[in-house]
Order: C-alpha cells, then sequence, then structure tokens
C-alpha cells in the first residue's frame, strides 16, 4: 500500500496538529527545514523541533532545504530519523553529505525542483534510498501542484528501472486526493496543507492511499 509523508509546514498550532497527526495511521512526519538562504523562508529552528518527540512518536523524513546539508544533518540524525533528503542543486559535495546521512544508518534521498533536469541525478543513484520530486517551487505549503511533475515521475521511474536503483520515488507539494491518482506509481505521498487544514486528518490521509 502507498505510504504517506505528512508535514505540518502549514500548521496553525505545531503541537496541537503534531498530537493530531500521531493519532493517525500516517506514516512518516515529514520536518521541512529552511535556512532562508537556499529558499527565502525559514523554518522552526533545531533547538525548538528538537522536542517533536514529545508531541509524536512516528519516524520523521526530513527535508533540508538548506545550503549546507552538512551542518544539519548531524542535527538531524540525533532524532526519530528515518529518511534526510537534501537537493541535488546545492553546491556542496553531494557524494560526501550522502555518505554522511548513511554513516548515521539513516536512510538518504535528494530532492530535486521542477526546473531541474532528472538526469543531474544519475551520478547519485547508487547511493539513494529516495528522490524526492517536488511537485511545486519550494519554500511554503499551501501551493497548487505543477503538472509537469507527472512527466518528471515517470522519467524518474525509467532512471530508476535503467540503474537499477532501489531508491523509491516521493512526490512532495500540491498532493491532495485529486493529484494522487495522477501520480500511481508514486512510492511516498507527501502532503501538508490538504491533511493539516483539514478537520479530519485521517479521512484525508485513507484518501490519499
Ligand atoms: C515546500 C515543502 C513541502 C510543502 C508541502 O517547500 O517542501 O513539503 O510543505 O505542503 P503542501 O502539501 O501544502 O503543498
Ligand atoms: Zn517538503
Amino acid at each position: 500500500m502507498r505510504k504517506v509523508s505528512a508535514t505540518f509546514l502549514s500548521s496553525k498550532n505545531i503541537p496541537r496538529d503534531l498530537t493530531k497527526l500521531n493519532e493517525t495511521d500516517v506514516d512518516y512526519i515529514h520536518v521541512d527545514v529552511m535556512d532562508g538562504k537556499f529558499v527565502e523562508n525559514k523554518t522552526l529552528q533545531f533547538n525548538e523541533l528538537k522536542y517533536i518527540y514529545k508531541y509524536t512518536s512516528k519516524r520523521l523524513d526530513v527535508h533540508l532545504m538548506v545550503e549546507n546539508p552538512s551542518k544539519y544533518i548531524p542535527l538531524y540524525a540525533e532524532l526519530n530519523t528515518e529518511y534526510i533528503t537534501f537537493h541535488v542543486e546545492v553546491l556542496e559535495d553531494i557524494v560526501k553529505d550522502l555518505e554522511l546521512i548513511k554513516s548515521y544508518s539513516i536512510k538518504c534521498g535528494l530532492a530535486i525542483n521542477p526546473e531541474t533536469k532528472v538526469s543531474d541525478l544519475v551520478p547519485y543513484l547508487p547511493y539513494l534510498d529516495l528522490i524526492l520530486v517536488m511537485g511545486v517551487h519550494p519554500g511554503m505549503g499551501g501551493q497548487e501542484f505543477i503538472p509537469e511533475t507527472v512527466d518528471k515521475v515517470k522519467e524518474v521511474r525509467e532512471l530508476i528501472k535503467s540503474y537499477n536503483s532501489k531508491a523509491l520515488i516521493s512526490v512532495d507539494g500540491g498532493v491532495n486526493d485529486k493529484v494522487k491518482d495522477l501520480l500511481l506509481d508514486v512510492d511516498i505521498l507527501t502532503s501538508g496543507s490538504y491533511i493539516v487544514l483539514s478537520d479530519n486528518f485521517q479521512e484525508k490521509i485513507t484518501s490519499l492511499r
């Protein structure tokens, strides 16, 4: 069955919504981390976010939208983390950062922005556990899904097959019950506002599977 990862970026009350998400069957909590440089916005700093365990025991799917993943990886590796994903567009040594994540026995992923070519992932395929295909331009929740993402996911699936990669595909941004039917070949659907701004989290999560 398809997995669902819920992000609280659009949440109006993070402790309340994390507690509510903890009562659902959502597979992961997607933690969006923004440094105000790679993307304009900034999110909760680590010294606040590290208390997330008080509100949820769900495994974390950390999405680093930061210029220097090497700075953030050791911090988020301390938490109940299943995946750490950063962007293929960063200027740091990507292989070094992927190996750093794996050194904590945490699964590693690369995210690609809408304007980035899928072929940019090729050098890293042997390392990847996850490819996060952005359905919106990173930086905020509640945006419209970019339709070209559907073809991009097909390209990523072809790449995984031809390079015999073990990476799973996740789509992040603008995902809802309409969009999910365009993404049947996706392993994990990451969704924010569609879930946390609704009045029934479980119903919305179930509608994505
Ligand atoms: C955007 C984030 C996404 C976003 C998804 O920069 O990486 O995870 O929060 O939120 P929705 O589902 O509301 O587009
Ligand atoms: Zn995200």
